[in-house]
């Protein structure tokens, strides 16, 4: 983990947000589920947010229990200092989400381009434990990542791809309770330099 840490502090330190292929300039769709699935008060927490714009974007809508989780201590600082004073609204953890661990509930576990990267089935499981140990009754997850019809590597990466219903498949294999899809959708990111990357999001939560 610590090689990978320092893979994506590289990549922070080195490239500007033009220059990282997963850059969204407003990440509508996230920012549209998020508006039907959580209340202003729901725990939200961004796995793997990176320079994302979305914890600024939910917090000057009103959302006020914001998580950003990432690996990279530069990606997380740097954002950070963006925020400025806004950024004392937030709680900020550095580190992976499989060593995640907090005695907060999770309303809304919001991850685009993370879980992809996990290529070993030890570490989907691992995933999906962590997730279950914090997610509310009714919590929600939303999950992006590339498509079966997408990329086979993220950021020079090796990834897996997914759909949405391979993606309830793979959570179902690890979990005691069914998990079901709410929403689905696919959707074409255009990277900076005007790629097409085809990603699939999906919103899951656990059957009733
Ligand atoms: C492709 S970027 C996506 C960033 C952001 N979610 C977005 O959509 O703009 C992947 C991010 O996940 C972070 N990351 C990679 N592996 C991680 C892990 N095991 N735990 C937490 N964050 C991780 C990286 O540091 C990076 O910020």
């Amino acid at each position: 983990m610590k090689k990978l840490k320092l893979y994506w502090n590289e990549r922070y330190q080195s490239l500007a947000d033009e220059e990282l292929s997963w850059t969204e300039v407003r990440p509508d769709l996230s920012l549209e589920w998020i508006e039907k699935l959580a209340d202003r008060d729901d725990s939200i927490i961004d796995i793997g947010g990176g320079r994302s714009a979305l914890i600024a974007s939910l917090l000057g809508q009103g959302y006020t229990q914001l998580t950003h989780l990432d690996l990279s201590s530069v990606a997380s600082r740097e954002l950070q200092e963006r925020l400025g004073e806004k950024a004392n609204q937030i709680n900020w953890i550095c580190g992976s989400v499989l060593d995640f661990s907090s005695a907060a509930t999770i309303d809304v576990w919001h991850d685009r381009a993370v879980f992809h990267f996990l290529t070993k089935a030890k570490d989907r499981q691992q995933y999906v434990k962590v997730l279950e140990q914090h997610l509310s009754p009714e919590g929600r997850v939303i999950l992006a990542t590339f498509h079966t019809s997408g990329p086979k590597k993220c950021s020079g990466l090796p990834i897996c791809q997914y759909t949405s219903e391979s993606l309830v498949r793979e959570f179902n294999q690890w979990s005691e309770t069914d998990w079901e899809l709410e929403l689905g959708a696919i959707n074409d990111h255009v990277t900076p330099s005007g790629n097409v990357q085809v990603f699939q999001y999906s919103s899951l939560r656990k059957s009733r």
